[in-house]
């Protein structure tokens, strides 16, 4: 048996990768497109494991895809594929339509067509598990209850409306095809492999270089945050014991102001790499606001919890001391990253640059 992983080189696909080969021999064919957002290095622990094959290429692409599924015969799609960075949709929208959207499309449309060739047996088995936010449902009022699978759809950045569209489709290729499908809506992740565009990621690799912490508008939009592996093991029940054609809804029952999580590694940088020019705190600099700026979420994830007997094993503390400290001993992948040298492998090995 084999699973099929879109986006496999991003930062949670490539944690949800390393977590699965941990934890089973089950091969995994990761197609990834390695955007700007996908990075080898990554997975360089799985260099010569003949139960990760890596492809490069883009969901969109149906004669790959296709092939891809004709050849490897998955029991499983794990679609996580997707440009995820609000702030990226704003400045150009236009790829988030195309990888996140019509991408999401072709890949259902190319698992359709082999779900249906499937002998009787292995159609019912057959999963397309599908990625997605909960910015799909909307920015909450401070006392509002959090959002439920049942919440109206209410996107507000170009990011959340290509996701909104994406979950949709599922939804539909269920309903009127009986594809398979199950969903999950996830909280904001944290962990290592975590791109320093975001802003966990960011405030570690800025404050360690002694350069502005940027809180965007008064730094009280709260946020759930949810450790990448939590966010790994909850995709893997629902792919075990998920009900097809339903959603489910994932997060770490960490509500935070942005404000106190920018506190928060700061003070876990004072105490593991103290700065002799002060307290990192100094650096906190409050910049213009993101535009359409969600102010608060929140998941209720009880449905998991009740139906599938998923909860996370970490708590904020344990996650955020994990995540500094995985930072601090990468100082060569952060460097990598910023410097742009990750991208090399694309050169050693394709001989271009994407
Ligand atoms: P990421 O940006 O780190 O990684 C995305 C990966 O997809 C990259 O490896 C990139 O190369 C690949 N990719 C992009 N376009 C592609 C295409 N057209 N074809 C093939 N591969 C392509 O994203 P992430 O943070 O790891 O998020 C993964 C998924 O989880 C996304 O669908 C996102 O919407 C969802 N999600 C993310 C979070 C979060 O906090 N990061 C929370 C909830 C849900
Ligand atoms: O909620 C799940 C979503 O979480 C995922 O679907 C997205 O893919 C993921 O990127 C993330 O979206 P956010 O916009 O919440 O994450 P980001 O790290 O960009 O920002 C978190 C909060 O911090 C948000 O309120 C904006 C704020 N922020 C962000 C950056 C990058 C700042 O104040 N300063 C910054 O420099």
């Amino acid at each position: 048996m084999t699973i099929l992983v879109t986006g496999g080189a991003g930062f949670i696909g490539s944690n949800f990768v390393l977590d699965w080969l941990r934890g089973s021999d089950e091969p995994v064919v990761n197609l990834d497109a390695l955007t700007y957002a996908g990075n080898l290095e990554n997975l360089a622990s799985l260099d010569g494991d003949a139960r990760h094959v890596f492809v490069r290429g883009d969901i969109g692409d149906r004669a790959l895809v296709d092939t891809l599924l004709a050849e490897h015969r998955p029991r499983a799609v794990v679609h996580f594929a997707a440009e995820s960075h609000v702030d990226r949709s704003i400045h150009g929208p236009g790829e988030f339509i195309r990888t996140n959207v019509n991408g999401t499309y072709t890949l259902l449309e190319a698992a359709r067509g082999f779900w249906s060739t499937l002998p009787e047996a292995e159609r019912a088995q057959f999963r397309f598990h599908h990625v997605s936010t909960d910015e799909v449902y909307g920015s909450l009022a401070p006392d509002a209850p959090a959002f439920t699978e049942t919440h109206p759809y209410e996107p507000n950045s170009p990011y959340s409306a290509s996701k909104a569209a994406s979950d949709h489709l599922v939804r539909a290729w269920h309903h009127t095809y009986g594809l398979p499908v199950v969903t999950t809506n996830c909280s904001n992740n944290y962990g290592p492999f975590h791109f320093p565009e975001k802003l966990i990621p960011l405030l570690i690799v800025n404050a360690l270089a002694g350069k502005p912490l940027p809180v965007y508008g008064d730094g009280r939009q709260v946020r759930d945050w949810l450790y990448v592996g939590d966010h790994c093991s909850a995709i893997r029940t629902v792919l075990e014991r998920g009900r097809p054609g339903e959603t489910y809804n994932v997060g770490g029952w960490n509500e935070k102001p942005n404000i106190e999580i920018v506190h928060t590694v700061c003070a876990l940088l004072d105490e593991l790499r103290p700065d002799p020019a002060g307290p990192h705190a100094r650096l906190i600099t409050h910049v213009k606001d993101r535009p359409g700026h969600d102010r608060r979420y929140a998941i209720d994830a009880r449905k998991i919890e009740r139906e599938l007997g998923w909860r996370p094993a970490e708590t904020f503390e344990t996650g955020i001391r994990k995540t500094v400290a995985w930072y601090l001993d990468h100082a060569d992948w952060v460097a990598r990253v910023q410097s742009g040298a990750y991208r090399d492998w694309l050169q050693r090995h394709y001989g271009e640059t994407a």
